[in-house]
Formats: structure tokens, sequence, C-alpha cells
């Protein structure tokens, strides 16, 4: 008798991404020859820098072939260490010993979860958030605990709505600045108050910052400047986002050495190294500063100019409500009361596809149904155009919308 799949309890609680059933419709559009003009993606739509695909080429030429550390090649190691120390640090420099190389952030943020929280355990995720953190923490056996952000202030948590929420269950806390989805930015005023709260409590913290260098106000600070202790503090960072390097699956925690080893022998037993080709483009991004500057601040300037253009174009539209972008490539959208759905992001969603071929991603996703989120992670004319006809979609009643 064949074998009936039924999920085993690990994943019984996984859910299907949010993002599937839009990317599905965008998708069935495009092949039927429909013009979609697509703000669904979360990803530079530049090409990795030349300077680091040469290193990749070089790297390979000369053996870069074969697995390596767990934790990942030394040299690397030691460049994110030094990158690392080129900030502010308050304690001692960070060391290669305290760096795990990874598949991509994702994976150290969910080695992290993995080696950090487990049953019984209560996590604090400041929502919206971005939609693995949940999923994540669940993996872990955990339990997630959604803080709503405040709307008053870009929709970001502060320390008093984490006490608020923290009971004696909770162990940590997932923070991401800059913010997907919504471009928000924590001051250094807000994550201090947030990291001396949880190193009262005895919390861990899971700072991503794979946004951190897309920054438009120079206001963005890592965690790793403001905290007065590491001891609980687990940086996440990668290449991804502002290397444009999505595809060669590379990031990185900084983490206390005895979770960094955690980690290690976590990763050793279910992925082992990142690729080594991808580990040596990584090090020439972090290493070869001067050329990663100039490649970084290039892409950061489009971004910076289409922040700008998109919110020109919002401007047009007093009625709607947005978080104001400050990095990241993302614009949050408020859609409250969206033609009288239950679920008005996803109806927005549907709705705009369908009557004005834009795809985005609706808020359900990130924890917030009524909200919707759209990445100017493309060109301008094409971020102006879509985020025009969202604002139309939103401000035109049902019956006259073109369909
Ligand atoms: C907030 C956030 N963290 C982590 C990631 C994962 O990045 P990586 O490609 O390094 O795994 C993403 C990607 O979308 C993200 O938006």
């Amino acid at each position: 008798m064949p074998l009936s799949f039924r999920p085993s309890q690990n994943i019984a609680r996984l859910k299907e991404s949010a993002t599937l059933a839009v990317a599905a419709k965008a998708r069935a559009l495009k092949a039927q020859g429909i013009p979609v003009i697509d703000l669904g993606a979360g990803e530079p739509d530049f090409d990795t820098p030349a300077f680091i695909r040469l290193a990749a080429t070089a790297a390979m030429d000369a053996g870069a072939t074969r697995y390596t550390n767990t934790e990942g090649i030394l040299p690397l190691r030691e460049a994110i260490a030094a990158d690392a120390n080129q900030i502010q640090i308050q304690g001692a420099p960070v060391t290669a010993a305290e760096v795990v190389v990874s598949n991509g952030s994702k994976q150290s943020l969910y080695n992290a979860c993995v080696c950090c929280f487990g049953p019984g355990d209560d996590v604090l995720i400041p929502i919206p958030s971005w939609t693995s953190y949940f999923e994540m923490v669940e993996l872990a056996r955990a339990t997630a605990v959604p803080v709503h952000g405040d709307p008053a202030n870009s929709l970001k948590v502060t320390a008093d709505l984490l006490a608020a929420a923290a009971t004696p269950a909770t162990k940590g806390l997932m923070l991401n600045s800059p913010s997907n989805p919504t471009g928000a930015v924590y001051s250094r005023e807000e994550l201090s108050a947030i990291l001396e709260l949880a190193a009262a409590r005895g919390w861990w913290v899971i700072a991503d910052e794979i946004y951190l260098r897309i920054d438009y106000e120079g206001r963005a600070v890592s965690a790793l400047e403001v905290a007065t202790s590491r001891d609980n503090l687990i940086v996440i960072n990668g290449v991804a986002k502002a290397y444009a390097m999505t595809g060669w699956r590379i990031g990185w925690s900084i983490a206390p050495a005895a979770v960094s080893k955690a980690m290690t022998n976590f990763q050793g037993h279910t992925t082992s190294n990142a690729a080594a080709v991808s580990q040596h483009a990584a090090l020439a991004a972090i290493a070869d500063r001067a050329q990663a500057d100039e490649a970084v601040s290039h892409m950061v300037a489009a971004f910076r100019q289409r922040r700008d253009a998109v919110v020109h174009a919002l401007s047009a539209f007093p009625a709607v409500r947005y978080v104001h972008p400050e990095g990241a490539f993302y614009v949050y959208i408020n859609v409250d009361g969206f033609r009288g759905a239950d679920d008005p992001g996803a109806a927005f969603a549907a709705a705009v596809l369908d009557e004005y071929q834009v795809a985005i991603v609706p808020g359900s996703a990130f924890g917030t149904p009524n909200w919707i989120r759209a990445s100017y992670a493309t060109t301008e004319s094409v971020a102006v155009e879509g985020l025009t006809r969202i604002a139309t979609c939103l401000t035109t009643p049902a019956t006259e919308s073109p369909r």
C-alpha cells in the first residue's frame, strides 16, 4: 500500500507562505502575456559587483571547490570580525571565534532560534515582522508572541511595549532594523532602551541587521554599537541585500563564543559549510573595502532616489497612509477597511493585481492584515508607476475601478 504523507509534528503548524498565492497569480498573468508590474520582490535588482564575481572565479580556479570548516573559512570570519570592529563597539573587539558563516542570514537566524529557544519558551516578535521569524521560532518548538508596533511611531515597538508583553516564560526577542516590511529604522535611543531591558531581564536578542547598509538618513545603528554587553546578543547579517548577492547564500552570526560553538555544531549536522566559492566571493565583498564601499554607495544612492520618487508619487494621494521608509527597499501602506474585506491586505493584493496589474505582498504575511508591502527594488519608472496604480486602486471606489 502506498504510504500517504502526513506531516510530522515538526511542521504541523508551518504555514504556507502568504506571498505564494499572489506570486503564482502574477506568474500566470505574465504567462498570458499581460505585463505585470512586480513589486513583490525582496531582492536588489542589481547584478553582484564585478570585482566580487571575479574573486569568485579566481577562487574556484585556485581550488575553492571542497568542504571548508563548518563555521566558514578563517579569512572570511576574520574579515567579518574586522568589519564589525570598524564601528565603535563597547567592550572587547569582536573575534573570529564569535563568527559563524552560514548559507544565508536566514540559516543564521534559524540556527540562533534553535540553539537559544525551545519548548516552554516565549519569544517576542515585534510586528509587522519579516514572515519567517514566526516559523523559525515555532520550528524551534518555542512560542512566538507578537508585539504590535506603534502606528504613531512607524509601527516600531518600544522597550515599554515589549515589557508589557513579557511573561516569566519570555526567553528572548527578534529585532530587525532597518525593517522588512516597513523600512523603519530604530534610533540609537530606541535600540538602547530595548537592549537595556533585554539585558536586565536576561533575554536573548537576535538582531537581524541584513538591511543595515541600506539606510537613507544615516540613522541606522548596529546593536553591536549600542549594546553595553554582548553576553545576550546575537547579531545577524549577510551579503544578500547590501552587496546584491542574494543567490550566493552567505550570512553570518556574531554571538558569544559558546553560542557560536553550539550553532556550529547544529549547522555541522544539518548543512555543514556554506559553499566554498560563495565564501570567497563574500570575502572579497567584505575585505576589499574600497571597491565594496563604492559599489554599495552606488546601489544605495539608486535605492534612495527611488524611495524619494515613490514618496513624491504618493504625496499626490494625501489619503494614502504609509510608513515613511528610512531604509531597506519597501513601502508599507495601510489598506484598512478596503472594500469591507475581512483580510483587507489580501483583498487589496487580489484587486490591485486583477484591476491594475501590480503584484505586491499582503500584510498578513507580516502579521498585520491591514497593510500591504510594495518593493521598489526595481527601476524608478516602474516603481513610480506601480505605486501610483496602488494609490489609485486604494482611493478609487470599486464601482469605478477598471474592471
Ligand atoms: C529581514 C530579513 N532577514 C533575513 C533575510 C534573509 O536573507 P538571506 O538571503 O541572507 O538569507 C531576508 C530576506 O528577505 C530579510 O528580509
